[in-house]
């Protein structure tokens, strides 16, 4: 487990806020409501981390959340008193329910291998009602990927929170890159600490993507991703509808 979702879990919202979510959430809804044949009045999401995109997406229908950090959850649960929030890991999560649509956003990248992914996309499809969708949106695939380096934060009126985040892959033979993050963390006695964090993310070609949803039994295709300060053509979604 991270830092960020372990010890350094509260400070989350320092991190990123909600507010920044609102474009993408928009994008998520209008892909899930396309892909999925019934109407969407419940959704399920895996790895919802601190409910930032569940903060917008909630408002149209009940959603319940998975999470098996519980200082993310925590955090998600004062964004979103409203939803269930569950302890659970997407590979093997069973909640014995169907939900019209199941979304994945970026914890997806904690899948490192295909084996997990698989059991990710399983956990998916097991959740999902016949003719319902699955929405699933790495932060990367092969054929896209481009090493970067990004920086961001915020403060509240007692904390403040600086990131710089460099993300690189050190074998482009295997499944996984690295993101490595340093935080400034200042506290209100006026000290900053730092703290480095890596974070080993899954990265799967698109033909790979496609077989496992195909596999799990989703009629799948890729999306691409339309956000104002994302290049056009360097992220895709994958949406699965559920055949039977
Ligand atoms: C970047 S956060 C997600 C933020 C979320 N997209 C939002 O809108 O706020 C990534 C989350 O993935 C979760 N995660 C990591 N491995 C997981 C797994 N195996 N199953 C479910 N969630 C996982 C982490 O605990 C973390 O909270």
């Amino acid at each position: 487990m991270p830092k960020l979702y372990d010890e350094l879990a509260p400070w989350w919202p320092l991190m990123s806020a909600p507010d920044e979510y609102e474009e993408e959430a928009a994008f998520f809804l209008a892909t899930l409501t396309a892909a999925s044949e019934r109407p969407l009045r419940t959704v399920l999401e895996l790895g919802s981390g601190g409910g930032n995109n569940a903060s917008h997406l909630k408002r149209h229908f009940e959603m319940v959340l998975v999470e098996p950090s519980a200082g993310m959850r925590a955090v998600s649960a004062a964004l979103n008193p409203e939803c269930q929030h569950v302890d659970g890991d997407m590979r093997t999560v069973r909640l014995g329910r169907q939900f019209d649509a199941v979304f994945v956003h970026d914890a997806v990248c904690y899948m490192t291998t295909e084996a997990d992914l698989r059991q990710a996309i399983e956990t998916a499809f097991v959740h999902c009602a016949p003719g319902g969708a699955a929405v699933l949106a790495p932060d990367a695939i092969r054929e896209t990927f481009q090493p970067s380096t990004e920086h961001g934060g915020h403060d509240n009126a007692t904390h403040g929170l600086r990131w710089v985040e460099w993300t690189w892959d050190p074998d482009p033979s295997d499944s996984t890159y690295f993101v490595d993050y340093a935080y400034l963390l200042r506290t209100p006695d006026r000290t900053v600490r730092v703290e480095h964090d890596r974070h080993v993310e899954g990265l799967f070609s698109r033909a790979d993507w496609l077989r496992l949803l195909s596999d799990a039994g989703f009629t799948a295709h890729a999306v691409p991703f339309e956000h104002s300060e994302v290049e056009a053509g360097s992220l895709e979604l994958f949406v699965g509808r559920r055949r039977n």
